[in-house]
């Protein structure tokens, strides 16, 4: 598996990821897009070593094609405010799941947010959220406070989660 900085080329893998995953934040092709070039943005995704091995041996015009929905594994998306970043969304395919792919994702944008100064990452997520729950502890992350019946439909709590890098 390789994690590397978003390209629009990978809008609509990560949108497909997305719109399959509703504990993710639903955002607009567009909310991408702007985070991707914003400077205090860090959008990364994590592909599949099989088709970056398979795409580097083929010529720049494969190498666009190659990077199809189907090597895209999930992505996560930074804003970074000062010396803090939040994490504003996170999704690996469903069938993807339970791989390493989310803890290397969240370990690759721990090294870079560190070298970019960062030193604390915060994120919110639903109560009943076991799997991010899990990856967030599991990452060192702990609990700071709780929003009550912060989220919509259905209503419930949401957990503000800390790190410090
Ligand atoms: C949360 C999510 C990103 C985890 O991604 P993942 O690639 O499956 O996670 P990993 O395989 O890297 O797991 C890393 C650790 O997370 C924890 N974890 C992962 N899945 C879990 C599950 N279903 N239940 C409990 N803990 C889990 C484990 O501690 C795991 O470590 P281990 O494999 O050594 O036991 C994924 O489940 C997902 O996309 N969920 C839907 C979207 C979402 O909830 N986003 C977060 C919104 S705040």
């Amino acid at each position: 598996m390789n994690v590397r900085q978003f390209t629009e080329q990978e809008l609509a893998a990560v949108l497909a990821i997305q719109s399959a995953c509703p504990e993710a934040a639903q955002w607009r092709e567009e909310d991408y897009t702007h985070l991707a070039r914003d400077p205090a943005g860090l959008l990364l995704i994590a592909e599949s070593e099989a088709v970056v091995s398979a795409t580097s041996a083929m010529g720049q015009e494969e190498q666009i094609l190659g990077c199809n929905s189907a090597s895209v594994l999930g992505f996560a998306a930074f804003c970074l405010i000062a010396d803090e970043a939040e994490l504003r969304n996170l999704a690996v395919a469903r069938e993807h799941r339970q791989r390493g792919v989310g803890r290397a994702l969240l370990d690759k944008a721990h090294g870079r947010l560190r070298r970019a100064g960062v030193k604390r990452v915060y994120l919110e997520v639903r109560a009943s959220n076991n799997p991010a729950i899990g990856l967030y502890a599991s990452m060192g992350y702990s609990i700071l406070s709780t929003r009550n019946k912060y989220y919509p439909d259905p209503p419930e709590d949401a957990y503000v989660w800390s790190l410090d890098l």
